[in-house]
């Protein structure tokens, strides 16, 4: 995802600006950690561009989830060069960079810093110093440094040292926990992103405030393996509630859950937190119990089913979501059906799906038995066909009904429906598209609206809204 013009980013910027271009890939998270970097920035006078046309500094904040995301990268850094100014910095974060290190130096000469995950609050330093080096080498010192590595690991330095965060709508994502000690064999999270950690509950509950003080509404709490969350006996569930008192906040979502830190409390939050939305993004990943272990995850489909029925228990309403890897080594047809059969009983709202990708340093990428790429694809669109069709079935419930939608801004296609629209999220996460009769648009920004539901497609929903409510 490209980060917009952001005007309250450019705002903190001093006149004659020069022009920074942040593109961050793959998880939310890294969405939240591009915020915070051009946040950092701007006071040094840097503005936020939409392009990396004549930029001065380009930040790709990157993904090593998969290799996919890293060849990415690299076809990018190419185009990125040519379109910056000549004597652009161009720097790589984000989890390669803390994966691959000075080696991004290597294989891309353009590069001039290489920072990671947990040391983006220290880039202000980096950038100095390249150009401290470039003033230098131009004075004559011909060794003087060009180039600054920093892949430390300074567990929640950052967070002390970052700017107040700023709102960019009425939906917010908030970094409450990092890192992962699940390790397993197929994922570079816990090569990437370090240990499993906790902000303070204070922290986090005064960056809510602070949200909800520019008109945030709803707060998405992040975190690799979000409810083992835990800080001095507040759990995930004490966290939302505490939040849930903020003014302001109407809505509380969180996001990515371990099958294994899905607490009795938390379960139980569902049922009485008015503010927690009733959707649940829990991964299984594999429907066999065979293909689980190999991947290290200590669940079983069978722990991993039980936790949902308590879950619906709680919630009988609630959309859940998921992640699926197909093609893990040695997955016959066999195991790849357990995992058909996982989604057709489950009938997932929004997961996704993933062909597995060796990463090298992980132990999966050593193991025999590894799946050729055809057959990846082929498992991937057999298990797309079976979750598209559970997303489809869920959105067609709500036709004729009413939900409550978030309004976050305008709705496309005006065209089609002869009026403009509004656009937001349902409860259950559900994208809603909406016409408006005769209300001021800009007054509905924000706020939480009754709509009524017209007509349905696979993934979205699209109505009217009811006024006068
Ligand atoms: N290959 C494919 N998918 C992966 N994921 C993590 N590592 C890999 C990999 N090596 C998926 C998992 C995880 C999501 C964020 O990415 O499904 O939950
Ligand atoms: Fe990766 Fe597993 Fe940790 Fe999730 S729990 S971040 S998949 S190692």
């Amino acid at each position: 995802m490209v980060i917009r013009i952001i005007d309250a980013v450019n705002e903190q910027a001093p006149a004659g600006a020069k022009k920074l271009f942040v593109k961050s890939y793959g998880c939310q998270m890294n969405v939240y950690d591009g915020f915070r970097m051009a946040e950092l920035l701007a006071p040094l006078g840097y503005t936020l561009a939409d392009s990396a046309d004549g930029a001065d500094v380009v930040l790709l904040n990157t993904c090593h989830i998969r290799e996919k995301a890293d060849d990415k990268l690299f076809s990018d850094l190419g185009r990125f060069r040519r379109a910056a100014k000549e004597d652009a910095i161009l720097a790589v974060g984000g989890c390669t960079g803390q994966a691959l290190g000075a080696k991004v130096m290597e294989a891309a000469p353009s590069v001039s810093v290489v920072f990671g995950p947990q040391t983006y609050h220290r880039l202000p330093a980096l950038i100095e110093k390249v150009q401290q080096g470039r003033i230098a080498r131009a004075q004559g010192h011909k060794n003087a440094p060009i180039r600054a590595v920093d892949v430390d690991f300074p567990e929640l330095e950052k967070f002390d040292r970052l700017p107040t965060p700023g709102a960019y709508g009425p939906t917010a994502f908030v970094t409450i926990q990092e890192g992962c000690d699940k390790f397993c064999t197929y994922c570079v999270v816990p090569y990437t992103r370090g240990a499993e950690i906790s902000r303070p509950w204070q922290h986090v509950v005064a960056e809510c405030e602070q949200l909800a003080a520019q008109g945030v509404r709803e707060v998405t709490l992040l975190g690799q393996n979000v409810n083992a969350y835990e800080n001095d006996g507040i759990t995930l569930a004490g966290l939302c509630e505490k939040v849930g008192e903020i003014d302001g906040i109407a809505r509380i979502r969180f996001t990515t859950s371990h099958p294994n830190n899905t607490g009795d409390d938390l379960i139980e939050a569902f049922a009485t937190n008015p503010k927690l939305m009733p959707y649940f993004h829990l991964p299984v990943q594999a429907g066999s119990n065979r293909i689980l272990q190999a991947m290290n995850r200590n669940h079983t489909v069978e722990s991993y089913l039980a936790t949902l029925e308590k879950v619906r228990a709680a919630r009988p309403d609630i959309a859940i979501s998921g992640d699926f890897i197909v093609g893990f080594p040695g997955e016959t047809e066999e195991d790849f059906a357990a995992t058909l059969a996982v989604a057709h009983q489950v009938q997932y709202v929004g997961a996704f799906s993933f062909a597995y990708s060796p990463r090298p340093g992980t132990p999966a990428a050593e193991l025999p038995g590894q799946i050729d790429e055809i057959t990846k694809k082929e498992r991937l669109a057999a298990l797309n066909v079976v979750l598209d069709d559970s997303l489809a079935a869920f959105c067609k419930k709500f036709d004729g009904h009413t939900v409550e939608v978030l309004v976050e801004g305008h709705g496309g296609r005006a065209e089609k429906f002869g009026q403009p629209q509004l656009r937001g999220r349902s409860l259950h996460n559900l994208p809603v598209n909406f016409t408006f009769g005769d209300a001021d648009p800009l007054s509905l920004m924000g706020q939480l609206v009754n709509v009524r539901v017209t007509h349905t497609t696979a993934k979205a929903l699209n109505g009217v809204l009811i006024q006068g409510l």
